[in-house]
């Protein structure tokens, strides 16, 4: 297809014009924009409704970006919608005090996830980083925190590095340097950074020998989200968390993308590993802006204490507590997950058939509702692997090739697939069928 040109995207072709002449990048967001991927322009939205999308220019895809992930019951599930709309006419939006609804929130997070003692709401998995990274540095006295190359935390300054560098300015292998996201972070505060190559139990090991006495927390996603979808090795977890529990550092899992969308107990319930802190967001409010930052009760009482600050003038609103509420009373059903994870698997198997059927060498990889397709038969361990061996011309094809027939998902080989609890066996039978035809037309020309 001749994304560039294609009448069928003319409104959205239009409408990035007039964008960008009032908006830097024509878009709020990175992931958005033309360097995210959306190359030459990205796709204007008319309007969603549970697994799928409709365009400005009225073309309708089954969607697998779901906002990058939030929507995990889909567009507009009626009852989150509907618990939203109650609180606001019959409570209010913001009061600068606390409500009720906040402490029932926070039981009900508190029941989902082990780990998890107390709760602090924040908007934003930014903020959620933030304040994790704020609360170790503080509760251990030290300042140094490793996070691992190809993984995202938000774009806060003191994490917001070493998410895809140049691998030709990142450093040796075994020996990574930080590399800052963009222009405008400090460089001090890349200092303070250990960035390591993940699935490295020795890695990490001689990063906690070389700085003995100053690593606060390693940061780390339990699954590596924001570089494809890279499973963690057996026992790496758990090497992870012997290695900080001897070196007396925290351990923070970023569960904004995994969090109540994996499983109700997120990638740690999986995995049978306990952080120290864990921070969720997007499949928390189902499609609304909340966050929460939880985890071990010693931990947070230096919020209690008030040796930590948090604030935020949006932290907790009506909006984000409803929201998040009326979503995990959803979750508290099993079921759902055990249906959500059979279409998943499914889809994912289904797709690699249809790859090996033609002897394509393409991998789908990943676990439940979350996957990504890497065209390499190498296998991909870490952020390195996927920039030397992931062929990124054959993904946008592939990509272009799906968005043919009505199929969205990211147009970024390093972002994720998600599955909704909205998308039904005939969304997954559609999307196989679109698979196979895109899949026999890729398959002529490779
Ligand atoms: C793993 C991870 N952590 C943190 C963030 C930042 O969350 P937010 O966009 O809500 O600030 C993201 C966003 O994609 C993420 O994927």
């Amino acid at each position: 297809m001749d994304y560039a040109t294609r009448p069928s995207f003319r409104a959205s072709r239009d409408a990035f014009d007039a964008a960008r002449a009032l908006i830097p990048s024509g878009v709020n967001s990175t992931a958005r924009s033309v360097q995210g991927g959306w190359s030459p322009y990205p796709l204007f939205v008319r309007d969603g409704r549970g697994s799928r999308v409709t365009d400005i220019d009225g073309n309708t895809y089954l969607d697998y970006l779901l906002g990058l992930g939030p929507m995990i019951f889909g567009h507009r599930p009626p009852e989150i919608t509907r618990a939203v709309v109650d609180y606001i006419e019959n409570v209010g939006t913001m009061f600068a005090m606390p409500t009720l609804a906040e402490t029932a929130l926070a039981g009900k997070i508190v029941e989902a996830v082990p780990s998890v003692e107390q709760v602090h709401l924040t908007c934003t998995g930014t903020e959620g980083v933030l304040y994790a990274v704020r609360l170790a540095r503080a509760y251990t006295g030290r300042s140094k925190v490793v996070r691992f190359e190809g993984m995202y935390h938000g774009f806060s300054d003191g994490v917001y590095w070493s998410k895809h560098p140049d691998i030709e300015a990142a450093g040796p292998d075994d020996a990574p340097v930080a590399v800052a996201q963009g222009a405008g972070l400090p460089p001090h505060v890349g200092e303070s950074l250990v960035v390591l190559p993940w699935n490295d139990v020795e890695a990490l090991r001689s990063a906690f020998a070389r700085n003995r006495g100053e690593i606060a927390a390693v940061l780390t996603e339990p699954i590596m989200c924001n570089t494809g979808c890279i499973l963690p090795e057996p026992g790496y977890l758990e090497a992870m968390r012997e290695l900080c529990s001897e070196n007396g550092a925290l351990l923070v899992f970023d569960e904004v993308i995994t969090g109540f969308r994996v499983a109700r107990g997120g990638a740690q319930s999986i995995y049978g590993i306990s952080p120290d802190l864990t921070v969720f967001a997007k499949g928390l409010g189902g499609g609304f802006p909340v966050a929460a930052l939880g985890g071990r009760r010693d931990v947070l009482a230096l919020v209690d204490d008030g040796i930590v600050s948090m604030a935020g003038t949006y932290s907790a609103n009506g909006i984000a507590v409803a929201a998040a509420s009326a979503a995990l009373d959803l979750l508290a059903d099993d079921a759902r997950f055990d249906a959500l994870w059979s279409r998943s698997t499914r889809l994912r198997e289904g797709l690699q058939e249809r790859f090996d059927k033609h002897a394509i060498a393409a991998r789908v990889v990943g676990i439940g509702p979350l996957f990504q397709v890497w065209f390499t038969e190498q296998p991909i361990r870490n952020y390195r692997d996927a920039a030397r061996h992931a062929d990124q011309g054959r993904f946008r094809l592939w990509w272009e090739a799906m968005l043919e027939r009505n199929v969205l998902f990211h147009p970024g080989p390093l972002e994720n697939l998600f599955v909704s609890f909205a998308h039904s066996d005939d969304d997954v039978d559609a999307t196989l069928e679109a698979a196979a035809s895109a899949i026999d037309s890729l398959a002529a020309s490779w």
